[in-house]
């Protein structure tokens, strides 16, 4: 697609077409340019308010264009900053060593993703906003149907939703009348005095940041440690210099990049888009994977080297939308993977296991990693 049709037509129903672009320039270009709207009740007159349930996704500050988007944005920005984050990395790491300690009693193979990859991030962001951890196994299950709901066969996501809120509501309750030091009990505040934030958009803020730390960097983990596993001679390099962890970090995220689309964006007016006529209303996705393996960009783009000098992916996305949690994420992934290598080191795939991918449309992680 990228050398012959770069501009790909996925789909048109009812005279409203779908495309995905696949280079990199051209998915940057997508990314920042104003005009590919993310809020698409912009091209519809008379939009009703509607309730939380109905609302979680459209306030969120992902679907939102500014002046809403950076309304948003700059309330949680300082606590997502590099040097907020950094101060997290000994309760991270704390966190990985207690993981790790649980996994190793175990006998015989585990699941790397059950065991490890996905309770260290769902911890972590628990502990951010305030959520009890304990409660993590419920948001899997929220947090799961309602990205599965993509794939539009999911009965189950609106009871899911419905659920998902009235969670909500009761541990909003609580915090408003007992506060804590979290974020959740932080944004609020932010709601109780107007202005900041309204009140569905406090919902759907803290259904974005569940979920965007529940489903991304367990693939990251995950993915990174099967692309090592995959090949044992880089792995070994990394094991024997620790300092290059960042960049294997880096690699994971170009090579088996775990946000495989951007959301949508739609289309304000009619326009031409590299040679293909767009009309207002359609949709276009941004394939990151696709760029990231672009070879006018990437020198042997399908080779996983945890040595390149420059890698400039776009797997947290580009543009004003540039992932929050990029530093949160990098620093999950270097600590997970850092304790992985020095208290596994003979870590290796399962005997006769072959990981398969998750058939879902807009994230990349495996099923099972059995180790
Ligand atoms: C946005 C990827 C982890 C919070 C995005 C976007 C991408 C992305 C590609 C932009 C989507 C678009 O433009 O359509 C990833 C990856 C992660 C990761 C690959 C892990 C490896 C996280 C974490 C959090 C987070 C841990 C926070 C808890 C967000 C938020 C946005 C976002 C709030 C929306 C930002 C905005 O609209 O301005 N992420 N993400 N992400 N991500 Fe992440």
């Amino acid at each position: 697609l990228r050398a012959n049709d770069p501009i790909f037509k996925m789909s048109e129903v009812h005279n409203q077409t779908t495309w995905m672009v696949t280079r990199f320039k051209d998915v940057k270009e997508l990314l920042k340019t104003p005009s590919f709207l993310k809020d698409f009740s912009k091209l519809y007159q008379n939009q009703d308010e509607g309730n939380v349930e109905q609302n979680i996704f459209s306030n969120m500050m992902l679907d939102l264009d500014p002046p809403d988007h950076s309304r948003l944005r700059k309330l949680v920005a300082p606590y997502f900053n590099p040097k907020t984050i950094a101060r997290l990395e000994p309760r991270i790491d704390e966190i990985a060593k207690d993981l790790i300690h649980e996994m190793k009693e175990k006998q015989g193979p585990v699941d790397l993703i059950d065991e490890f990859a996905f309770p260290l991030p769902i911890i972590v962001i628990s502990e951010l906003l305030g959520v009890p951890p304990e409660d993590r196994h419920s948001f899997r299950k929220w947090s799961n149907s309602i990205v599965s709901a993509s794939e539009g066969d999911h009965p189950q996501f609106s009871q899911d939703v419905k659920d998902f809120v009235s969670y909500l509501d009761e541990l909003f309750e609580r915090r408003r009348h007992d506060p804590k030091d979290d974020l959740i009990s932080n944004l609020i505040q932010a709601e109780e005095e107007g202005e900041q934030l309204n009140h569905n958009e406090l919902y759907s803020m803290v259904v974005l940041l569940i979920i965007a730390g529940h489903e991304t960097t367990v693939n990251l983990i995950a993915n990174t440690m099967y692309a090592l596993m995959q090949h044992p001679s880089q792995f070994n390099q990394l094991k024997e210099d620790h300092s290059l962890i960042e960049s294997a970090i880096e690699e994971g995220l170009r090579f088996y990049s775990p946000v495989d689309f951007s959301t949508a964006r739609w289309v304000e007016d009619d326009r031409d888009f590299h040679g293909k006529t767009l009309k207002r209303g359609d949709v276009i996705f941004a394939s990151l994977s696709s760029a990231n393996r672009d070879e006018e960009k990437f020198e042997q783009a399908n080779h996983f080297d945890l040595t390149r000098a420059t890698n400039q992916h776009v797997a947290f996305g580009f543009g004003i939308h540039f992932c929050l949690g990029a530093p949160l994420a990098r620093l999950e992934g270097k600590v997970a993977i850092q304790n992985l290598i020095t208290s596994c080191p003979n870590l290796d795939l399962a005997p006769n296991t072959t990981p398969t991918w998750r058939k879902m449309f807009l994230l990349r992680g495996l099923e099972k990693l059995q180790v």
